[in-house]
């Protein structure tokens, strides 16, 4: 039997009260914001793994067609014992990497959703019965405390779910995770690239709407979470190129003119016919401009892979 460990350090009724206070910044600035790590309930989750799968959105398959190319190369650069991945979901491109680190000790999935992790987890130990796999049900945003075992470390972030925080937010989540590493320690990133701004809007706006009910979804959870009435029938998907930003962003526009009541926060919201509320940026990246933000929390890069069309990049980098 291969152990398989499942840790909360998201306390319930911290969610609770972290979605409470998203909600209600998001919904009383101006723009209204909705924040992106809400759209993962199970049903969420699933979605997701619904986009992976459409022939629009081709980031889950150039990181897997380089995650193929390279685990074996990555797993000797970094002889990494312990595995973290940040945002692991399913984890099913991973398995590359976990099958081509021979050295590898413990397996710590990290992800705010229970579901996808107890999913991906027995799967795991069902198929790699020696991996220990150690879960974390935690937001990688806030205080992340991973677990004792042993180093070296290789910390993953595919998917390109950095590029779903603002460039702030990725600078201070930058920086706490560097001050989790030991020197030697490295990060495996997987990054979006800037490309042509149609083939990017398709992406984010398929043609058989599972992206628009995803972002709906955010929806259906805050009126689960907190009693609210949005119509999600109410809103239609926009994804729209930032040019200035280099980022997809993800709204929903009101289609009429309509209060949405949160009777859990004692709130009435207006929204004016075909106003756009923020629900996901997707940032593209450029090699130098990854480079430089690691460099500034201190991580060196060392190498950076793209897919045949150059699509989409994984890099690795070390800790200072
Ligand atoms: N790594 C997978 C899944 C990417 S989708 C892939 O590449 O296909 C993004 C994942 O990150 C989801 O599983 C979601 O639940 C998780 N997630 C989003 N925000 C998070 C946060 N703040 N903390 C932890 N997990 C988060
Ligand atoms: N990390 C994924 C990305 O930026 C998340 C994602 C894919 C997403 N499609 C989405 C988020 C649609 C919100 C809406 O590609």
């Amino acid at each position: 039997m291969s152990p398989f460990l499942l840790t909360r350090t998201l306390p319930e009724d911290a969610t609770e009260a972290a979605l409470r206070a998203d909600v209600q910044r998001g919904l009383t600035g101006t723009p209204k914001t909705l924040p992106p790590k809400w759209f993962y309930d199970a049903h969420g989750s699933e979605l997701f793994e619904r986009i992976t799968e459409l022939p629009e959105y081709y980031p889950t398959r150039a990181e897997r067609e380089i995650l193929l190319a390279r685990s074996t190369a990555i797993a000797a650069a970094t002889g990494a014992r312990t595995l973290v991945e940040l945002g692991s979901g399913s984890s099913e491109k991973t398995r590359h990497l976990i099958d081509a680190m021979t050295g590898l000790h413990t397996y710590v999935p990290v992800d705010v959703s229970e579901s996808a992790l107890t999913q991906a987890g027995q799967a795991l130990i069902a198929e790699r019965p020696a991996l220990s796999v150690h879960a974390l049900i935690a937001d990688f945003t806030a205080d992340l405390e991973l677990p004792d075992t042993p180093g070296p470390r290789l910390v993953a972030f595919l998917g390109g779910t950095i590029g779903n925080l603002l460039p702030a937010e990725r600078a201070e989540f930058l920086a706490s995770l560097r001050a989790l590493l030991a020197p030697g320690d490295a990060l495996l990133l997987g990054t979006d690239l800037v490309k042509d701004e149609r083939v990017l809007v398709r992406a984010y706006d398929d043609a058989a709407g599972v992206t628009a009910a995803f972002d709906k979804n955010v929806l259906t959870v805050v009126n689960r979470e907190l009693g609210a009435d949005f119509d999600p029938d109410a809103f239609d998907h926009v994804a729209l190129w930032d040019a200035g930003n280099e980022w997809i962003e993800m709204r929903l526009r009101s289609l009429a003119d309509q209060t949405v009541k949160v009777p859990s926060l004692d709130l009435a919201v207006h929204f004016a016919a075909g106003e756009e509320m923020r629900t996901e940026v997707s940032a593209k990246f450029r090699k130098e401009g990854v480079r430089a933000e690691l460099a500034a929390a201190g991580l060196d890069l060392s190498h950076w892979w793209t897919d045949d069309e150059g699509r989409f990049a994984l890099s690795l980098s070390t800790a200072r």
